[in-house]
């Protein structure tokens, strides 16, 4: 039996990439289910990020993954608290490069940062399709 019910995450997830997938096995390893909040491309802009793959692909590449439950989509900061609670979530789950960053969730369920794959990232991709 997994140690916990519901896990949720958040992320971009531009230019699916090796890292994003360990991650996302690593949590489902922990719980029965995960559900992944996508950001939406309006909150990106937000954000001052830009993705290279819009919102709906990138929301039906993770929402093809064995390893998810569900995919919602992520519009501002302040929603995690209110989608932990409606959808139930015990387990809250980023990278360790947001160590610290979310403890805030604690009063509502467990919260665990995870080792990043080294070398990879969105924007490492990015800069290296530029070269
Ligand atoms: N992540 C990871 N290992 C990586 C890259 C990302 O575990 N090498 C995790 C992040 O810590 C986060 C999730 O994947 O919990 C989504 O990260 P995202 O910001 O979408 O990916 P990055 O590759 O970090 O994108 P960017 O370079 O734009 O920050």
């Amino acid at each position: 039996m997994k140690k916990f019910n519901r896990a949720i995450t958040y992320g971009t997830f531009d230019l699916f990439h090796i890292g994003h997938l360990r991650l996302l096995k690593r949590i489902s390893a922990l719980a029965n289910e995960l559900y992944v909040a996508v950001s939406s491309d309006e909150f990106n802009s937000i954000k001052g990020k830009t993705c290279v793959i819009p919102f709906e692909e990138r929301k039906e590449i993770i929402a093809a993954l064995n390893c998810v439950t569900q995919v919602i989509k992520e519009d501002n900061w302040e929603q995690k608290i209110s989608d932990i609670q409606k959808y139930h979530c015990d387990l809250f789950v980023m990278g360790d490069d947001w160590e610290g960053k979310f403890d805030f969730l604690k009063p509502y369920c467990e919260v665990i940062y995870l080792p990043r794959t080294q070398g990879i990232s969105t924007t490492a991709i990015k800069k290296s399709m530029k070269q």
